[in-house]
């Protein structure tokens, strides 16, 4: 028996498959429930003399391995041979698949992660399920501040028993991952910090109880309001095209000082005047400033070494000047007849 099975071995190496069909017939004559390898297992256990036994199992083990990689080798190889026989004809249309799109607020979420990595900013992440240090008091509104008003926050009721435990809420802007980061790191931090966001809003063309935002933060030594007019120079360009202006009106924030709203000209108009600016040819796109020292503080880094800026905007704000939307429901709805129009011409053959 050990003969035959290094006479088998041998014609196993001297196999050939060339298609399907030798593979098929490969199968039956070594694989199958009659073929060779099983042959031998039926012989096998006939054997009584143990020592011959392990030593032909070994043997037939072997055998069996070897004939089922080579089998599956080529199983593979054939399938990822195209089959193109001569009667094909090549100039018909093929059988093509939708492959589905990418949701809007995602193609742009990516784009502006994509701007602000080229010129180093990193991404960064926190909990959507937040405490009221990280959602406002470290950002220095403490409560009782009327900051707390503009943001109507779904606060989470505390199941446990534990009175001393700081109120929890869904967080209603992305700053908090400005907390996190600046608690836990050293300058310099240059991060962007994409999420969603919740606040109790009627749902309308204009508000939503959930929307995106994007967080961006720079704290080093020595930096400046130049320094953050020129990043987000560069962002809305980048963004919405190099003939894009910007202009700066001061506001106001908690956490920044001094701060700003940023408008570009108008993306529909060009600048001219047109409803979607309401006829002034800018529009807002993002709250940022210099951030307010005592939140450094509050974090741990030293106002005294160091200064930072911080921006904030809205991703479906952005999407909605980028591809003329004018209905912020939209986003959240997931009729296909939006959703497809957003398609790129990605598409994949069967
Ligand atoms: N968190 C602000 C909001 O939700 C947006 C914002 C404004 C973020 C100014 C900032 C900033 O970092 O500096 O309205």
């Amino acid at each position: 028996m050990k003969d035959k099975i290094a006479n088998y071995l041998v014609e196993l190496q001297n196999e050939q498959i060339a298609d399907k069909q030798s593979l098929e017939q490969f199968r039956l004559k070594w694989l199958s429930k009659k073929g060779i390898v099983q042959v031998l297992m039926d012989e096998f256990k006939n054997i009584t003399d143990i020592s011959v036994k392990k030593e032909l199992g070994k043997h037939i083990n072997e055998l069996k391995q070897k004939a089922q990689l080579f089998f599956d080798e080529k199983r593979k190889e054939l399938d990822n041979q195209i089959d193109i026989k001569v009667e094909d004809d090549l100039t018909l249309e093929l059988n093509l698949v939708e492959q589905g799109s990418l949701h809007p607020l995602t193609i742009v979420r990516k784009q502006i992660i994509d701007i602000f990595s080229k010129i180093g900013f990193v991404v960064s992440d926190g909990p959507e399920i937040e405490d009221d240090w990280h959602n406002f008091t470290a950002l220095n509104t403490p409560p009782d501040h009327p900051a707390r008003d503009m943001q109507d926050t779904f606060y989470i009721e505390n199941t446990t028993d534990d009175i001393t435990e700081s109120p929890k809420m869904l967080r209603t802007q992305t700053s908090s991952v400005q907390i996190r980061v600046m608690e836990n790191a050293e300058p310099p931090i240059r991060i962007i910090c994409p999420g969603r966001v919740y606040r109790n809003e009627t749902i309308s063309a204009r508000a939503h109880c959930q929307f995106h935002q994007v967080e961006g933060l720079y704290v080093d030594e020595d930096v400046s309001f130049a320094d953050l007019k020129s990043t987000l120079l560069y962002f809305v360009k980048e963004m919405f095209g190099k003939d894009t202006q910007l202009r700066m009106r001061p506001s106001y924030f908690p956490f920044t000082e001094p701060s700003a709203e940023v408008d570009i000209s108008c993306t529909i108009c060009g600048g001219k005047g047109c409803p979607v600016c309401k006829h002034t040819g800018w529009v807002e796109i993002l709250g940022c400033g210099m951030v307010d020292p005592k939140v450094l503080d509050n974090c741990g880094i030293s106002s005294r070494k160091y200064t930072g800026f911080a921006f904030g905007m809205g991703i479906e704000r952005i999407t909605m000047l980028k591809y003329r939307i004018n209905d912020l429901r939209l986003f959240f709805e997931n009729d296909v007849r939006f959703l497809k129009q957003f398609k790129d011409e990605r598409l994949v053959s069967f």
